[in-house]
């Protein structure tokens, strides 16, 4: 059912936030929607600069939904509910954090006046983060941790608490690793970026809101500040001219092409061989969390000691698809599967034996001294050795890498709340 707007409920200086008219025809749930609907406008240092830029809407959308699409992927809470049409798209709605959430992993800009003798180009490990109080009138001034927590606002009826704040605070860092190694895949250096948070008022859950696009961070190919793609060019401008205008529209539709191809396939796969069929429950929880990376997975069963010429051939069909392959070796009692694979190619080999309670802490021996010349090695837990063959995919497949980033996030973000409840 297509989703009809409803009337507006707020405006700002390059969105319009409008009620869906007919929310059954969205996932019913702890929730409720809103339109967010850009305008073709483009504004800098607090709007004292206004330009109407034709495209701008669909531009920015376009670049805002491949990003909240990523970041839904790699399991990051957000609003992002679908895109809706090419300048409009639907997110939970939210009483929003009136705070910017500013990430930096080069020094540049407005940092430098304000810590003034560091040298632009200081590179920030962790990447630092910064918060501004949103006030137009104010001029967003910065505000510290401390503040934000003295200041005890109240958003959709959550009083925004240190825990709130902490876990904003991951996941603004997150967001900005995630989509700092995205936009490396693509050559880009992702320099700073702003972002902002609402509650959901229905069951006070913490999201990402708002936009990320090319108005939101300093984006920079091939780490050249010359060749910035992002608003900083707009800002810059001595006077705003027609051709530098249709500079910067081309800027902002060159930044929304290349977001569409940030989220890519998975580069890699697993191939779990099992010395018996009778390994495959071991097996499947393995694959469960390889899937739920969206890894793709799949199952042989050959014994090194039985069915040697078998094992070997499969390693060898593997080996030609010149797909990049982790293997994961199941076998039970004496593990020969692992080492003999391992001994034959150059791929990384994971040994995950089935451990019996009766002989397991003998025969894990098998798996673990190695002759001279293997360099495969164990993991006795079946999510242990799906997390470390991620590890290993997540070196060149920027996705994987954010999925589990992601998941750090979360587990981080849970022990909060689990902390939170346990107090109450
Ligand atoms: N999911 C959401 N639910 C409700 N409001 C939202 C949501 N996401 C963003 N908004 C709000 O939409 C409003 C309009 O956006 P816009 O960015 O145009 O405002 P603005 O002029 O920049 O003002 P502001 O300084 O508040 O951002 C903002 O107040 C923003 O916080
Ligand atoms: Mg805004």
């Amino acid at each position: 059912m297509e989703v009809l707007p409803g009337e507006k409920i707020a405006e700002g200086k390059t969105k319009e936030i409008l009620t869906v008219k007919n929310p059954e025809s969205l996932p019913a749930g702890d929730r409720e929607y809103v339109l967010l609907q850009s305008k073709d406008r483009i504004t800098a240092n607090n709007a004292q600069r206004v330009n109407d830029m034709e495209g701008k809407g669909a531009l920015a959308t376009s670049t805002t939904v491949a990003i909240f699409e990523l970041l839904n992927d790699c399991g990051v809470k957000t609003h992002f509910v679908q895109r809706h049409t090419d300048t409009s798209l639907v997110s939970v709605k939210c009483a929003m954090v009136p705070i910017e959430f500013v990430t930096r992993r080069v020094a540049t800009g407005s940092f430098l006046k304000r810590n003034q003798g560091v040298k632009e180009g200081h590179r920030f490990a962790p990447p630092l983060l910064e918060y501004f109080f949103k006030d137009d009138e104010a001029g967003d001034p910065q505000w510290s941790y401390q503040q934000i927590v003295a200041a005890a606002m109240d958003c959709g009826g959550v009083v925004i608490k240190e825990h709130h704040l902490d876990e904003m605070s991951r996941m603004t860092v997150t967001v900005f690793e995630i989509l700092e190694r995205a936009w490396a895949s693509l050559g880009c250096t992702l320099v700073d970026m702003k972002i902002e948070f609402g509650v959901n008022p229905v069951n006070g859950e913490i999201l990402l809101a708002d936009v990320i696009d090319n108005d939101s961070w300093r984006l920079w190919p091939s780490g050249d500040r010359r060749l910035q793609m992002d608003k900083q060019v707009y800002r810059d401008l001595r006077e705003v001219t027609v051709e530098a205008m249709q500079e910067i529209r081309k800027n902002y539709a060159w930044v929304a092409e290349k977001a569409s191809h940030l989220s890519s396939k998975p580069w890699g796969r697993v191939v779990i061989f099992m010395g018996s069929a009778s390994d495959k429950d071991h097996c499947d929880k393995i694959a469960k969390v390889l899937r739920e990376l969206k890894i793709p997975v799949t199952f042989h069963v050959c014994s090194a000691h039985k069915s040697t010429p078998m094992s070997l051939g499969v390693l060898h069909e593997i080996e030609a698809e010149a797909v990049p392959t982790v293997i994961i070796a199941v076998a039970g009692r004496s593990n020969g599967l692992g080492p003999v694979l391992a001994g034959n190619t150059v791929l990384p080999v994971i040994n995950c034996p089935p451990m019996s309670s009766q002989w397991g802490e003998a025969d894990v021996w098998s798996s673990l001294r190695m002759p001279s010349g293997l360099g495969c090695t164990t993991a006795i837990q079946p999510d242990t050795a799906a997390l470390n063959a991620a590890t290993i995919l997540s070196l060149n497949d920027h996705m994987l890498w954010g999925r589990m980033r992601g998941r750090q996030l979360n587990t981080y973000v849970g022990l909060i709340h689990a902390n939170q409840k346990i107090n109450q």
